[in-house]
């Protein structure tokens, strides 16, 4: 750490931290019922509980990579944040909206639109709170004495996204116009401005851990900018085959979804290479398999998974069923919880003056949640198969295939376990390493 300032990260990371602990209790509460074991419908029905699951992973994900600006911008811009305790009240704001929204979703205080569930009125908190963020950070780089490359693109992505989550407000009584506003926020988010959120966390990494040139890394970044432009934004006719809009979405989606992995190959390509240049031999083993695992398991998640279902004439059949949720884990996983945690595992030596970096549960912690992870998306993937077949195929009823495939959520929960060992371990490190102190303020930047 060089910058005092960058200690309000922890804190974000923190927050995150509890956020994600909440998610998975609500995962495993839906897993359960698909099972069967529904004994909480009174209290939790299944659709509060899908509310909160994704819910929560959004805040999580968006305390995650505001920390990540916290800690990353001061350090690139050469600059101390502009504000700490604007920064700091913006946080207990933060905590205060999703905690409200969180109790409302339970109380039936909700808008029934997947991932955008949060009522209007609380939408405009979320906007003060946002703009609040982003003026500290966009002031901070405007005093600093570097713009790189790197926490420009960073900027860009959470400006952007900030802008994005403005269609999701507007009112419409019409469901199609409802429907395609809203895949602006969804779609333009995970395969449009959160890569490059994506993007400049990951080359922010590779710069500190592989030592490799800051031009060399950040050509590439141009290169990633490009090609989810390219592909992202008229990739959303994916989502625009069967919802009442015109047909050249078949067309169009189609293409230009399919071009969209070409984004997250170059990112992995880009880690993998990175890496195999980098003569520096960063210690830090932990985040090292954090930077290049998401770079890596993002292109599988969200390119290739993204892949199996993107072509017309197969989302016709899947869309909306399990294999929906089997990509959404992988890719979700892949792309955003795993570069949280990376750039967390960078920061907290840095933060505190710990170095726990090579230990033998941080690597433990990598490895069961991945792994479990990959198995829920099997699981997952399994199920969503067998559904697509007895209900669209064969006709059953959607309940009686839901019964049919109740087996398939014994190995999702059993998969769910070891990646909730995985997470678990991981949380543990994070509290050993305990608060962020002004010790460990020397040059680390190196
Ligand atoms: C990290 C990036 C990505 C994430 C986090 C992600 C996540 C998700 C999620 C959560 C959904 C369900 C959304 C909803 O129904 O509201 C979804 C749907 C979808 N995704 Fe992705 N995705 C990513 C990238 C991609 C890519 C690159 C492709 C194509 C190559 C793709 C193809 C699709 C398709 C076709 C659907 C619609 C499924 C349906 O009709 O039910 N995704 N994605
Ligand atoms: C203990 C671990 C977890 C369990 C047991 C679990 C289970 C589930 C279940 C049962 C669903 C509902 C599927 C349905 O609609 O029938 C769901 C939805 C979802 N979960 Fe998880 N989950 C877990 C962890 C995670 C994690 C770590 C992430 C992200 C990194 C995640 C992302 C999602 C998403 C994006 C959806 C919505 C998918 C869609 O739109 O179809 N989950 N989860
Ligand atoms: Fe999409």
């Amino acid at each position: 750490m060089k910058y005092k300032s960058q200690k309000v990260a922890y804190w974000f990371f923190a927050l995150s931290m509890l956020l994600l602990s909440l998610q998975l209790i609500y995962g495993f509460i839906m897993g359960f019922a698909h099972m069967g074991f529904d004994g909480l419908h009174s209290i939790i029905p299944f659709n509060a509980a899908r509310a909160v699951h994704t819910n929560l992973l959004v805040v999580w994900l968006l305390s995650g990579f505001m920390g990540a600006a916290y800690y990353i911008i001061p350090e690139e811009a050469e600059h101390e944040l502009v504000s700490v305790k604007l920064a700091y009240i913006q946080l207990i704001s933060l905590a205060v909206v999703g905690v409200i929204a969180l109790v409302g979703f339970h109380l039936n205080y909700w808008e029934g639109r997947k991932f955008l569930e949060i009522p209007r009125p609380l939408d405009f908190l979320v906007v003060v709170n946002v703009l609040t963020f982003l003026g500290i950070i966009v002031l901070t780089l405007y005093k600093g004495k570097k713009r790189t490359t790197t926490s420009l693109v960073l900027t860009m992505g959470l400006v952007f996204a900030a802008l994005l989550y403005l269609p999701g407000m507007i009112w419409f009584d019409n469901q199609t116009m409802d429907s395609f506003f809203r895949w602006w926020v969804v779609h333009l988010w995970v395969e449009g401005v959160w890569e490059l959120i994506m993007g400049g966390i990951l080359a922010f990494l590779l710069i500190k851990i592989t030592g490799v040139d800051r031009e060399v890394i950040e050509k590439w970044l141009y290169v990633i900018v490009g090609l989810t432009f390219i592909s992202g934004i008229l990739g959303t006719g994916h989502h625009y085959y069967y919802i009442g809009v015109g047909k050249v979405w078949l067309i169009v989606g189609g293409i230009f979804s399919a071009l969209e992995p070409l984004a997250f190959l170059a990112m992995a390509l880009f880690a993998v290479t990175m890496y195999r240049k980098g003569e520096k031999k960063h210690p830090n083993k932990i985040a090292l398999n954090w930077t290049l695992g998401t770079a890596i398991v993002s292109f599988v998640g969200a390119g290739l998974l993204g892949l199996a279902h993107t072509l017309p004439g197969v989302n016709m059949y899947t869309h909306g069923t399990l294999v929906t949720a089997m990509h959404g884990h992988l890719a979700f996983w892949g792309a955003y919880a795993m570069i949280v945690l990376a750039i967390i595992s960078y920061a907290l030596p840095n933060l505190t003056g710990r170095k726990l970096f090579d230990t033998m549960t941080g690597q433990l912690a990598f490895w069961l949640s991945n792994i479990g992870m990959i198995g829920m998306t099997a699981a997952f993937g399994v199920a969503g198969v067998a559904q697509v077949y007895l209900e669209r195929k064969v006709g059953l009823e959607f309940g009686d295939v839901q019964r049919e495939i109740q087996p398939h959520f014994f190995v999702l929960v059993t998969c769910a376990t070891l990646f909730t060992s995985g997470i678990i371990l991981y949380i543990y490190e994070f509290i050993k390493y305990g608060r962020p102190n002004d010790e460990a303020l020397v040059d680390q930047a190196k």
